[in-house]
């Protein structure tokens, strides 16, 4: 039998809902937002957080912004029960921020769950039991009515301890776990059962958490389930309506999503999306696709490195380094085209204008990234890429014709290598390739990579102009020996060449030329430079040559030198 049979399979039922409102809807503020690091991504770790791992969390999601942190489950954890105990004596929740825990809906443990939250200014108590066909029938062995009578016992436990407790302002929410593999009839009936009890209020409100325990359904059939259960719900404006998607289908964010679209009012989730099975929804993603939309999430993710820091020392999970808006790669191009393109956006950006990069949703400096990360260069990386890296870390702008050539030469490295290039490797690679050849040694900028005696090398020149034509004699050396030249042109470099041709008796072209001053230095200091880019064709082969120097017109003699010394044809011709 073939054990890999989708047979096996029943799809998810749509919910018959033509009139349906949230295709139409958008998002346009910040949820009402609720952390459950500490209480379902606790759950869910192989090393439940030790105390001074919660107080650290704890610390982390108060200063990221949450108003209310579920902080445990105390009925059922000493560890919990004896952290908010820490967090109340310590006097260490701040005056805008609730905490909330969770019980079942069992009597002993709701009294347990009052005793841990003695004294507490405003606290959530949040109550839950499973309600889908499929826990009705095989775990708890009830029908509908069983299974209310268990919420609406609990609701009533619930009320009576909060009045004997009333120094505490509560709050109280009601979960239909397994609100997704629930009738949704059922789910309003149970709800309506549990706010019966409670009868809220619009100023006293009571949290509904619709929680998608699994994920069973496309989002866009969430959303179906929370409209429908917002339009079928009683006392809708005394509920805050809430969602707490899991992400067994890997769409946990997009179906809270569709949900805000849906009527929901707040969202659980946790930081980076840790959590039961393939976790709970990540509320870094889901409030930075609101921040890249121009909404205030009204969560700060701006020290995203330390976020990611604590939560991987709290969890003892590792950070995928593509994890949306928190990876180590999330803001970094390989690719050629995409770090040409990020380049030629970066370069025209005007500071204050609204974000407008490819391949970038949004500017990694909101997250304390730098944009030195944003390329980095392998094999896969193209022409933009390189002469970015080389540009910001070197302040060397190639000239395209170069960017073609030299990009070639990377790629080979980096195939050979097998690994990413550095931005050192690359300028060691250009220096080796181009920069190494054409001083005199003693005046070389690259004085051991000049120490050879087989390449030409400027030793000494000469110009004088009259009547609009420059005239030049030029020494080159060779193997200690010094070679003259004497030329003629329209302009020192045209001279040059004419002294290169008449001796080598070569057709010297030069194709191509540029030439800047440096501006950002790394290898030389603050000393200012500048630096000449020449491509020549000698007898048709294109040939291209560099060289830097404090005087411009020293860098581009040397720069047409490093030409010849890189050109098959000339050799030692020029000896002869
Ligand atoms: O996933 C879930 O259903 C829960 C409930 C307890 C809200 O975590
Ligand atoms: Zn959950």
């Amino acid at each position: 039998m073939n054990t890999f049979e989708h047979k096996k399979y029943r799809a998810f039922p749509p919910v018959s809902m033509p009139q349906r409102k949230w295709p139409d809807e958008q998002i346009t503020k910040a949820p009402l937002w609720c952390s459950v690091d500490l209480r379902d991504g606790n759950q869910a770790l192989i090393e439940p957080m030790t105390p001074a791992q919660k107080h650290k969390m704890f610390m982390l999601l108060v200063r990221v912004g949450f108003k209310e942190i579920e902080v445990g489950f105390p009925a059922a954890s000493v560890t919990d029960f004896d952290f908010v105990r820490y967090l109340l004596d310590n006097d260490l929740i701040p005056p805008d921020v609730t905490i909330q825990v969770l019980t079942p809906a069992r009597e002993d443990m709701i009294a347990k769950t009052f005793e841990a939250l003695k004294g507490a200014r405003r606290a959530i108590v949040h109550l839950y039991n499973s309600t889908s066909t499929v826990q009705r029938k095989h775990v708890f062995n009830l029908g509908r009515a069983g299974i209310t009578d268990l919420a609406v016992n609990a609701a009533r436990t619930i009320q009576s301890l909060a009045n004997g407790q009333p120094q505490t302002e509560w709050v109280f929410e009601y979960s239909p776990e397994s609100f997704t593999g629930t009738e949704l009839d059922f789910a309003v009936e149970i709800c309506d059962a549990v706010t019966g009890v409670w009868k809220p209020n619009e100023t006293h409100p009571v949290i509904i958490n619709l929680p998608a325990t699994v994920e069973m359904s496309t989002p866009n059939i969430f959303a179906d389930q929370v409209e429908w259960f917002c339009a079928h719900i009683q006392k809708r404006d005394a509920i805050i309506v809430s969602v707490h998607t899991h992400n067994d289908r890997g769409c946990a964010v997009a179906a809270a999503e569709l949900a805000l679209m849906a009527g929901a009012d707040r969202v659980e989730g946790t930081l980076m999306g840790n959590g039961e099975r393939t976790g709970n929804m990540d509320v870094i993603t889901m409030g930075m696709n609101m921040y890249s939309q121009g909404i205030d999430p009204e969560l700060d993710f701006s020290l995203m490195d330390e976020i990611v820091k604590t939560v991987q020392d709290c969890t003892q999970l590792s950070v995928h380094p593509r994890h949306p808006y928190a990876g180590e790669l999330v803001f970094t191009a390989f690719s050629g085209s995409h770090q040409d393109a990020i380049n030629k956006c970066l370069a025209v950006r005007e500071e204050g204008s609204p974000w407008d990069v490819a391949y970038l949703p949004i500017d990694p400096a909101d997250l304390g990234r730098s944009y030195q990360e944003v390329i980095r260069i392998n094999s896969q990386s193209g022409k933009g890429g390189i002469a970015y890296v080389l540009a910001r870390e070197y302040g060397i702008q190639l000239p395209r014709w170069l960017q073609i050539e030299f990009s070639s030469k990377v790629q080979k490295q980096a195939e050979q290598t097998e690994s990413e290039m550095s931005g050192e490797m690359i300028w060691n690679l250009f220096k080796k390739e181009y920069l190494a050849t054409g001083f005199s040694a003693t005046e070389s900028h690259f004085g051991e990579a000049n120490a050879g005696g087989d390449q030409y090398r400027l030793n000494h020149y000469n110009i004088r102009r009259q009547d609009g034509v420059d005239s030049i004699s030029a020494g080159l050396e060779w193997n200690e020996k010094v070679i003259d030249l004497e030329g003629q042109g329209k302009g020192v470099i045209e001279a040059f060449v004419h002294a290169l041709s008449l001796r080598s008796g070569l057709s010297i072209i030069v194709v191509d030329y540029n030439e800047h001053a440096i501006s950002a230095e790394k290898d030389q200091g603050a000393k200012a430079e500048a630096i000449a880019f020449v491509q020549l064709n000698i007898n048709g082969e294109r040939i291209s040559g560099v060289a830097r120097s404090v005087d411009i017109i020293e860098a581009s003699l040397a720069a047409i030198i490093s030409g010849v010394n890189r050109s098959t044809k000339l050799g030692q011709l020029l000896v002869a």
